[in-house]
């Protein structure tokens, strides 16, 4: 079917939500794709920071094929050694006091830790403006960007919103009534904002001192795309609750909410779960990407990704600042033109994501090879050039 005849069809038969895709891929192999029509592209957006080990990776493939082959669901009713041999890896990569809740998403991920929250006794939540948590309801209670909100209030009551790197804002709105401050280290759909070290070491004494969870949301950051396995790591701290998805599957969905100290143990049993929470499958492709993370050395791959980058976009003409880390980068413009640069782009050759109108947001696979990386470049300068020019 062509590219055409599929968009036809989604609109007869899909909801509206996301609007209309301008693409339809049907074939991957790591940083390349190809759409219907048999033209191909470099991916820079990885599934928004999912396929962390590209497309088709042989150990992933391998992994899950053989996995489906053998056990496939179990329900919560049992448990098997994917699932084991994962959480006991997620502790040894966090701390021993982690016990870990396994969901199927970055938003179930948010609202295990929401209820979490609610054991405290206490219901006062904190998070930042211009934040991204997810879309159920609880997520989107303290994701701070209202036109993602508005239309569905009224959410969870008694959540404040502050600016993202004000320390001054994060002791003048906790308080011993706080039951957690939400925090991404970088801020990825509210435009690859970085939170400072400083700033990350300032919110954990602020919540050891006045008791509330300090919450970190790694589902974009999280498994390897900083160069560290999370971004909490480079402020030298850990969270109480810390949540994962998207690379963590590598493309399957997983997703985690690990709780650390007493926040390990807030939830009973019966207070929470998920039928395909921690299933076989998902589990194996996790195992399989924090097996490949370690084999080809991603972490430090991460950083490679972010100089090459840099050196490539840094003085470019319509380029006014990179931001963030490893292979989360936020390419700031001079103007809005970022979905201009994302639709030259794709015309291209290359797929990429415009976070904010006047930034483009790279989070390409952590095993993007030299060759698909500086393609991926020569066309993002090409498209950013094509289209700064016809700005007023
Ligand atoms: C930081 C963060 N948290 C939560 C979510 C929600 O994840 P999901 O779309 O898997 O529900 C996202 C998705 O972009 C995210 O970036």
């Amino acid at each position: 079917m062509s590219t055409q005849q599929s968009l036809t069809q989604w609109d007869a038969s899909v909801m509206a939500t996301y609007g209309t895709p301008a693409l339809v891929l049907v074939k991957g192999q790591n940083a390349t794709v190809w759409d219907a029509d048999g033209k191909s592209y470099i991916d820079f957006l990885a599934g928004i920071a999912v396929n962390s080990l590209g497309h088709a990776h042989p150990e992933l493939v391998q992994a899950v094929s053989e996995q489906v082959a053998t056990l496939g669901h179990t329900s919560n009713f049992a448990m098997h050694p994917q699932v084991l041999k994962l959480a006991n890896r997620l502790v040894e990569l966090t701390d021993p006091s982690a016990r870990i809740f396994f969901c199927n998403s970055g938003a179930e991920a948010n609202e295990a830790a929401v209820k979490i929250s609610r054991k405290t006794g206490r219901t006062h939540l904190v998070s930042l403006v211009g934040s991204f948590h997810g879309r159920t309801t609880g997520a989107l209670s303290v994701t701070g960007q209202p036109a993602k909100s508005e239309p569905f209030l009224p959410l969870l009551p008694d959540v404040s919103f502050i600016e993202p790197n004000d320390v001054s804002a994060l002791q003048a709105s906790l308080t011993t009534e706080t039951a957690a401050l939400w925090l991404e280290p970088i801020l990825g759909e509210g435009g690859v904002i970085p939170l400072t070290e400083e700033y990350l070491r300032a919110a954990r004494q602020i919540c050891d001192e006045t008791g509330a969870l300090l919450v970190i949301d790694e589902v974009q950051t999280g498994i390897a795309r900083t160069g560290t396995m999370f971004a909490y790591q480079h402020a030298g701290i850990l969270p109480d609750i810390l949540l994962l998805a998207k690379g963590l599957g590598g493309g399957l969905p997983v997703g985690a909410c690990i709780g650390f100290g007493k926040a390990a143990t807030l939830l009973t049993a019966g207070q929470h779960g998920t039928t395909f929470g921690g299933n076989p499958i998902s589990c194996a492709a996790a195992n399989a990407v924090l097996d490949v993370i370690d084999q080809e050395s991603l972490q430090e791959r991460a950083l490679q990704i972010e100089q090459a980058i840099r050196n490539s976009l840094v003085g470019c003409n319509g380029v006014q600042e990179i931001r963030g880390r490893g292979a989360m980068l936020g390419i700031v413009l001079t103007a809005d033109f970022g979905p201009n640069v994302v639709s030259a782009a794709r015309d291209l050759g290359l797929i990429t994501n415009s976070a904010l109108p006047n930034v483009l947001r790279l989070v390409p696979p952590l095993t993007i090879t030299d060759s698909e990386l500086s393609q991926g470049l020569e066309i993002l300068k090409t498209a950013i050039l094509q289209t700064w020019k016809v700005q007023p």
